[in-house]
């Protein structure tokens, strides 16, 4: 794939608009494609007022040019022409079956089909093409035009050409491609977990409050959001179905069983920032809690969280999701950690890891506390994961 190849990009909500704004801007022809009018027209005029910005800013020499390579249609059909098309529609397996087994019929055979899915199965998304071989997973992180990591997941089907050549093409893009196993959550949605839903249980437990967590958790530069405030911006839609939908995937693993905490705020509509009320009370004129006089109440929350993020980590890279060196830059790229957990563990000493864990484990009695064999063999050896 050359700067040439025009590519396709359906859904043009959040995601789709993203992509498509790189792509453009690396030199593409990029045809937007949706089947509702208001949101191509939504797209079109906030890329249009993006691309203004970089203009002013010298970061791009011309909006006009750029703007020129787009076309917004709502006909899949124009899509016929593209070398790539890359999927942002709704989260929904069955919709995205369709619509791979639809586009698949107006494009060219060398034509790749990639989705930007954050937790579904690429391999059953390319189950649904006549050509499976031609399908991969290509999950940028919101919002695409600012976060450089790109996890690539080629589907069992994957013809592993393409691997290297949609690497190739994101580092072109000014991304920092990892390559991730087709596996729940992929790298960072997997791993992440436990910064949310451990976080959740010692509140709900009573061990400390949602402040002090916070608190604890972002103390000397150490986490850059809180897990409640980062919640909170995420959007309790976006963050607990994913919980929810990794929880299911694997089979029900108690590791990331969801909470009934932050169901209730969805089913209550309170989403957090975008609804003004989440975990936090958004309301103009109401102060955010300041909880850092409680951070010392709650000794061995931050060594609990950490010790979950980096079992998680550990396990991942025990069961090939991913390569040491990826699962560092899907991290620190992908949800900003102020460094690679595999690192962490090093610094901190996986036996003092484990030690955390296999005390929690004496203490519930629960398999959600289940320390990794990798981990407990590098703790034994004294052994290094960096
Ligand atoms: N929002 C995030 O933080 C984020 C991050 C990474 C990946 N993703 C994934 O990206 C995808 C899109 O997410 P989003 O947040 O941009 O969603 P969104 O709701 O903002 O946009 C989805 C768009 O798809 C369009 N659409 C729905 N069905 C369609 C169809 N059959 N044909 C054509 N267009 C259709 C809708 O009209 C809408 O404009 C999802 O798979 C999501 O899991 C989202």
């Amino acid at each position: 794939m050359t700067p040439n190849t025009p590519i396709g990009i359906i859904g043009s909500g959040a995601m789709g608009a993203g992509i498509a704004q790189v792509a453009a801007v690396a030199g593409h022809n990029v045809v937007v494609y949706d089947t509702n009018e208001a949101a191509l027209d939504k797209a079109n005029k906030n890329i249009s007022a993006t691309l203004q910005r970089l203009q002013e800013k010298g970061k791009i020499p011309s909006a006009n040019e750029v703007m020129g390579r787009f076309s917004f249609v709502n006909n899949i059909t124009s899509l016929g022409h593209c070398g790539l098309v890359i999927e942002a529609i709704v989260e929904n397996l069955d919709v995205k079956r369709s619509v791979f087994n639809e586009v698949e019929l107006v494009v060219s055979k060398e034509c790749i089909l990639a989705s930007n899915t954050s937790s579904l199965s690429i391999t059953s998304i390319a189950a649904a093409c006549h050509n499976p071989a031609r399908v991969i997973g290509l999950h940028f992180f919101n919002p695409a035009p600012l976060m450089a990591l790109v996890e690539i997941i080629p589907a069992i089907q994957t013809d592993r050409a393409l691997v290297p050549q949609a690497k190739a093409l994101m580092t072109q893009w000014g991304k920092i491609p990892v390559i991730a196993k087709d596996t729940p959550g992929f790298i960072v949605n997997r791993i992440a977990r436990p910064y949310y839903g451990e976080a959740i249980r010692i509140f709900e437990e009573g061990i400390a409050g949602m402040g002090a967590i916070d608190a604890i958790m972002t103390a000397d530069n150490q986490f850059r959001m809180g897990p409640f405030a980062l919640m909170d911006y995420i959007g309790h839609d976006v963050n607990y179905v994913v919980t929810e939908t990794v929880f299911q995937s694997f089979f029900y693993d108690p590791r990331y069983k969801p909470s009934f905490t932050q169901k209730r705020l969805l089913e209550a509509g309170w989403l957090g920032r975008k609804s003004g009320r989440g975990f936090y009370d958004y309301s103009e004129g109401t102060p955010l809690p300041d909880s850092t006089s409680d951070m010392n109440t709650a000794a061995g929350v931050f060594e609990r969280i950490l010790a979950m993020l980096i079992n998680e980590a550990v396990e991942a890279l025990h069961l090939g999701v991913a390569s040491v060196t990826d699962i560092e830059t899907a991290m620190t790229k992908g949800v900003n950690y102020p460094k690679g957990l595999l690192q962490w563990c090093d610094d901190w000493g996986a036996a003092n890891c484990l030690a955390v864990l296999d005390g929690l484990y004496e203490e519930y009695h629960e398999e959600r506390y289940r320390a990794s064999t990798l981990l407990r063999k590098h703790a034994i050896g004294n052994k290094k994961f960096v």
